[in-house]
């Protein structure tokens, strides 16, 4: 049963177009044009957004320089209270939401209800994290500097940056969204967002829970549309006061072409597992096959290359075989564990590398096997750095293997990367696993686990082309803020009395 665009979500849609969302109210866009979405499983297109105009854009950007200025006036504890309001409601509404999330990007059943979920809690402890940390100020004395006396009082707290253009992925439209949305209106901040075209439609029904939650209006807009009309557009609008960009190398452009903003990116990762020799075999496995292909691959921060030494390899390379022959492959409605990458041309993408890695020698563990965008999860073994795979970042459930003889070997491929999110290390020796994780280039180093973003409380950053600046709860308030002081001049020092 469709329950996308029904019930209270109805308005959103003008007959079979999702309209955008402006000034308070859903609109249809001018242009006359809408943009189609397409299904991944079905290859046809499963729903229409506006294709809004730069005009539109210009509006938008108005609106939310007026709403932010009476938004910044207003009491923290009533923010929170209305993003508190709208957690509760979007997580009433998994089911629609979840829908879209199965229909636009092949997110299976399951997963798609625990992003909505996920999503309602991540608002409500930006809620809550944004009531204590910007409930702070500090105070600075003058005589701790030298030359100084007691006579300055410095007071500092944070205020708004203006308005943020959040741009998430297609692999999380709602939760990469509200992690954007969230500190930005705790903080003070107006919010325009630019929903990946498929997510689009999750993204929107998402968006009306905080219109019915009761923002003010103009405060949050979504504006959908073809990149080429409106991507340059907006991200190099002069309403802009900060980026918060989660994606593919289009951050790397965007980051030149920006102009004197803060940016929050977060681009793609290669993460390597590194596996040492007196590592749990049946840990590593679960996290294996967990990491590398839990959604398909579609994960910046998935396993993306196993370094693994020589003497345990065939052991682990079995046990991962044995768990890829019981994950279900076909449509995210029933609940498979691997789904259809999200387009036709991501699949020949994936299929490029795979081929390159068999003209190569590469050793396929699994049959190759492809039916429209649907991949069967596929593990290559002895696979070596003149392999494109070993390097690029292939956003499927194909993962490569490769063997190594040394921890050195491991993190050095593992350094050799543009990339630097996250990494992962396997061993019973904690001494060591501090040791290598120091040594690798990465955000993150998760030690006997697979990477992963959350909590979402928890700092996320990349390194290299991996991304500018950190996320996580707590510091992506702290960047959607800049600090203001008041210095209070005194005509004497303030210890000369008494
Ligand atoms: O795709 C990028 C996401 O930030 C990864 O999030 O680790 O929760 O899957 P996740």
């Amino acid at each position: 049963m469709a329950l996308a665009g029904t019930g209270v979500f109805a308005e959103i849609l003008d007959g079979e177009v999702y309209r955008y969302y402006s000034d308070g109210e859903w609109r249809s866009s001018a242009s006359g044009k809408s943009v189609a979405i397409v299904n991944p499983t079905t290859r046809k297109t499963q729903y229409r957004v506006q294709a809004c105009t730069q005009e539109e854009v210009n509006k938008v950007m108005d609106e939310a320089k007026v709403a932010q200025k009476a938004w910044a006036r207003t009491p923290l504890w009533k923010r929170a209270e209305l993003l508190h309001k709208a957690a509760a409601i979007l997580k009433e509404h998994k089911a629609p939401i979840a829908e879209c999330l199965v229909k636009e990007i092949a997110k299976p059943a399951k997963d798609a209800v625990s992003e909505v979920v996920r999503s309602g809690d991540l608002v409500s402890y930006t809620a809550e994290e944004g009531v204590r940390i910007l409930g702070e100020g500090k105070l600075l004395v003058s005589d701790s500097f030298p030359g100084n006396e007691r006579n300055k009082y410095c007071l500092s707290s944070k205020i708004p940056l203006g308005v943020v253009l959040a741009i998430p992925p297609f692999n999380y439209p709602v939760n990469l969204a509200v992690s954007k949305i969230g500190p930005a209106l705790i903080a003070g901040n107006a919010l325009v967002l630019k929903p990946p075209t498929q997510g689009a439609v999750a993204a929107l029904h998402m968006v009306h829970c905080f219109h019915l939650a009761g923002f003010p209006k103009g405060l949050i807009s979504c504006v959908t549309g073809k990149g080429s009309e409106i991507g340059d557009f907006l991200t190099m609008h002069p309403g802009v006061n900060c980026i918060s960009f989660t994606g593919g190398d289009t951050g790397i452009s965007i980051s030149k072409k920006a102009g004197m903003v803060p940016l929050q990116m977060e681009l793609g990762g290669k993460d390597a597992c590194i596996v040492l020799d007196d590592a749990d075999l049946d840990l590593v496995a679960g996290n294996i096959v967990k990491g590398g292909f839990s959604y398909s691959g579609q994960r910046c921060t998935a396993v993306k290359v196993v370094l693994i030494m020589e003497s345990i390899a065939d052991a682990v390379v079995q046990k991962v075989n044995a768990k890829l022959a019981k994950l279900k492959v076909g449509p995210p409605e029933d609940d498979s564990d691997i789904t259809p990458v999200v387009t036709e041309s991501s699949a020949n993408f994936i299929e490029g590398l795979v081929m390159d890695a068999k003209e190569k020698g590469a050793t396929f563990c699994q049959e190759y096997r492809r039916e429209g965008n649907l991949i069967w999860p596929l593990l290559l073994d002895h696979v070596r750095p003149d392999m494109r795979i070993a390097w690029e970042e292939p956003f499927g459930p194909v993962l490569p293997v490769i063997r190594i003889n040394s921890v050195e070997e491991g993190i050095h491929h593992c350094n050799a990367s543009n990339f630097g999110l996250q990494g992962c290390i396997f061993t019973r020796d904690i001494n060591k696993a501090i040791l290598i994780s120091d040594a690798m280039e990465t955000g993150t180093v998760q030690i006997n686990s697979a990477p992963a973003r959350g909590p979402d409380h928890f700092p996320f950053q990349g390194l290299k082309d991996s991304g500018i600046g950190s996320q996580g709860i707590t510091n992506s308030i702290n960047m959607m803020t800049k600090v203001k002081s008041t210095v209070i001049n005194l005509p004497s020092p303030s210890y000369t009395m008494g």
